[in-house]
């Protein structure tokens, strides 16, 4: 039973070093204001309609410690305080998304961080009111997207 148990640790482990490596894999988040707004369906409508597989869903509310470890590498930024207090308001879509070329293909698709400089038809264009609410956190590159799936999913959340 234990060697069954460490093959398929082992098994997880090489698969989840393989996706990262070949960046196939990026997380995002349905923040709470694009939640309360209702446009959750529609944004994974189009989430799915440009080619990303969902590997994994989850609805869920940060606590405040979730939160600040989650945006830990903003925490001297003046908005940091703020920002925690936006990510915790309200229930938030966590996901894990796959596709070739994934994490640029996905910040593609959701557009600048600010809305304002967000290209027509993105989905921080579409859906986002502000630089902090803007409706969807996308990871910004391979590594990081491993670990924030890794955040919020373990491996039997995934298929
Ligand atoms: P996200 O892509 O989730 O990564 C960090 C988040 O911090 C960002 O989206 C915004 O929600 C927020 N953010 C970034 N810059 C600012 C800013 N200048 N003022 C307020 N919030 C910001």
């Amino acid at each position: 039973m234990m060697l069954l148990l460490l093959n398929l640790k082992l098994i997880f482990v090489a698969t989840t070093i393989q996706s990262i490596m070949s960046g196939i894999t990026t997380f995002t988040m349905i923040k709470p204001d694009a939640f309360e707004a209702g446009n959750s369906g529609l944004i994974l409508q189009k989430i799915i309609d440009n080619g990303f597989k969902i590997k994994a869903l989850k609805l869920t509310k940060m606590h405040q410690e979730d939160a600040e470890a989650f945006y830990a590498v903003h925490k001297d930024r003046p908005f940091f305080n703020s920002l925690v207090e936006f990510m915790i308001s309200g229930p938030v879509i966590a996901a894990i998304l796959e596709k070739e070329n994934a994490v640029d293909d996905y910040r593609k698709l959701i557009g600048a961080t600010n809305p304002a400089d967000a290209a027509e038809g993105t989905i921080r264009k579409l859906y986002a009111s502000s630089i902090q609410n803007n409706a969807v956190h996308g990871s910004d590159c391979d590594e990081n997207a491993g670990i924030e799936g890794n955040f919020f999913f373990s491996h039997f959340d995934r298929h």
